[in-house]
């Protein structure tokens, strides 16, 4: 929408200026898309206040009020959530986290939890819920603290009274044993609704009382950072990575990733969920990872000599279009223009692969200096090329040197499930598939191969899943990552495979 459709009292800049003061404040980020609903917003805020917008704006970004601040939240935030969402993660929690932290804690006997961007309570008394269930022992202390910059939303955390759909995914026997029906409502018992203190809090500010340093043992902070701007999300995790203690554990969204924003972590993949570990103070002091950047993804397949299924097979012979594609790809000084303090770089590999000259390629890589061994780029880059050649059990090494660089790799998840498949392993090849997948939502390759591998292990609705989540994303994916890892195909070509996989599995797109 064009600003001459924004109120004709406040100006275009009046509302970038909020919009801008938005992010430093709260962290939230909205695109231009939700310009016109930002100057309803403002709008409404300067009629209320009897306030004109050069004073308001100018005390929003110097100085503002929390009460300002909830009064935005209430406008802004976007409050959906439940009991047991994603109840993996819950598991995950009771199974793995929190016999961890008693071990490590044993001494105190005391463990202290938190959810940040709690929203109407339902996450922060799932936790209690939890962590009541699994420490039955009466010695250890649990405290379990809430926060939320939405005022309206604590008061009903606070009220601990819930509709029936808000405990659509609450196991059946939490329903039994920990509420009790008064009229239409679901009131929580007194036992988990004492174990949280909530406060209003607010994840984009340095608050030295809510972030001491290793304070916590567990927080969940979900579905909250997504709608954060880049460098408010980076800000808010360095925070909650200060605050976790050593070996603390750290569960996000579904949809959210610490690829490219902290190596503060290690990944945790278990009971069919992600989630993260803060790394022991030694492991911190490993070398600060080199993520891949969009420019710097180079060239083409990598994908090792192996059978994935007919289909694939069909599409390899595709050797026309495929040239076509490469022919038409960006120059390789586009793609990697990078060199190290010698000179060297990374562009003249790119020239080989588009001229399918993989051996010279890889020998390319191999030849050079020293300080290659220690750059992700170069490592991924050697990795790939050394797949794509058979030599296995040497791209599986560089894989994961490059994993101890940079943990949180997609690339090198990707390449390792492709040698883990060579080696027959098609279980622990599915889950590096999956392992990239969640670092990097937009990776289309990993999404893919790991449905043409559930496609062979007979799992049918878990191939056609996913085979359709790479038709959607191979549409957009980026041409240099395609060059990269895209065996060699032309976009179309990988979506026309992935398409007639889906059908094979009984789907339709
Ligand atoms: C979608 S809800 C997530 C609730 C819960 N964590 C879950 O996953 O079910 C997002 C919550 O984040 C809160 N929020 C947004 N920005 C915040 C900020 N800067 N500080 C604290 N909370 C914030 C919103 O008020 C909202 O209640």
């Amino acid at each position: 929408m064009s600003c001459s459709a924004l109120r004709a009292d406040i100006r275009k800049s009046d509302v970038d200026r909020f919009r801008a003061a938005i992010v430093q404040q709260i962290g939230l980020q909205f695109d231009d898309a939700k310009l016109p609903f930002l100057n309803e917003v403002l709008q409404r805020r300067l009629d209320r206040l009897r306030c004109a917008s050069a004073s308001y704006l100018g005390g929003l970004e110097d100085h503002p009020s929390c009460d300002e601040l909830s009064a935005l939240a209430q406008e802004l935030t976007v409050g959906e959530t439940y009991f047991f969402r994603h109840n993996d993660q819950f598991r995950a929690l009771a199974e793995v986290a929190l016999p961890e932290r008693m071990q490590a804690r044993e001494s105190s006997r005391a463990l202290r939890l938190l959810s940040a961007g709690c929203a109407s309570g339902e996450e922060a008394y799932s936790l209690a819920i939890v962590a009541q269930e699994t420490i039955t022992d009466p010695s250890w202390h649990m405290t379990i603290q809430a926060i939320d910059l939405n005022p309206t939303a604590l008061k009903k955390a606070r009220r601990a009274r819930y509709s029936a759909w808000a405990l659509r995914e609450a196991p059946i026997d939490v329903r039994q044993k920990w509420f009790r029906a008064n009229s239409r409502e679901l009131v929580l018992e007194e036992k988990a609704r004492g174990a949280v203190q909530f406060d209003v809090g607010n994840l984009a500010s340095a608050n030295p009382e809510l972030w001491q340093q290793s304070a916590y043992d567990v927080i969940f902070c979900r579905n909250v950072l997504m709608y954060f701007a880049p460098e408010q999300m980076r800000a808010a995790i360095a925070r909650i990575a200060e605050s976790l203690a050593p070996g603390g554990y750290l569960f996000l969204g579904h949809a959210e990733t610490l690829r490219g924003i902290s190596d503060e972590f290690h990944l945790c993949h278990t009971h069919d969920t992600f989630y993260y570990r803060r790394k022991e103070s030694a492991a911190l002091a490993q070398p600060h990872p080199s993520p891949i950047r969009a420019g710097v993804r180079p060239a083409r397949a990598v994908i090792p000599n192996v059978v994935l299924a007919t289909a694939w097979v069909d599409t390899i012979r595709q050797a026309s279009e495929r040239v076509a594609a490469l022919l038409s790809a960006p120059s390789a000084e586009k793609i990697a223009t990078r060199s190290d303090s010698s000179g060297w770089t990374l562009a003249p590999v790119f020239d080989l692969l588009r001229s399918e000259r993989f051996a010279e390629a890889l020998d390319y890589m191999c030849s050079g200096p020293a300080g290659a061994d220690h750059d992700s780029d170069a490592i991924l880059v050697k990795a790939v090329l050394l797949a794509q050649s058979g030599q296995i059990a040497a791209a599986q090494e560089a894989c994961q040197r490059l994993l101890l660089i940079d943990e949180l790799n997609a690339g090198a998840h990707y390449v390792l499930a492709l040698c883990r498949e060579h080696a027959g392993e098609y279980g622990r090849a599915m889950e590096h598939d999956r392992l990239a997948a969640h670092l990097d939502p937009a990776f289309a390759m990993p999404r893919l191969h790991c449905g043409l591998l559930a496609r062979r292990a007979g799992e049918f609705d878990a191939a056609r899943r996913e085979l359709a989540q790479a038709v959607v994303l191979l549409k957009r994916e980026d041409i240099s990552r395609l060059l990269l890892f895209g065996g060699g195909f032309t976009r179309e070509a990988l979506i026309a495979l992935s398409e007639s996989a889906v059908t094979d599995c009984g789907g339709r797109l």
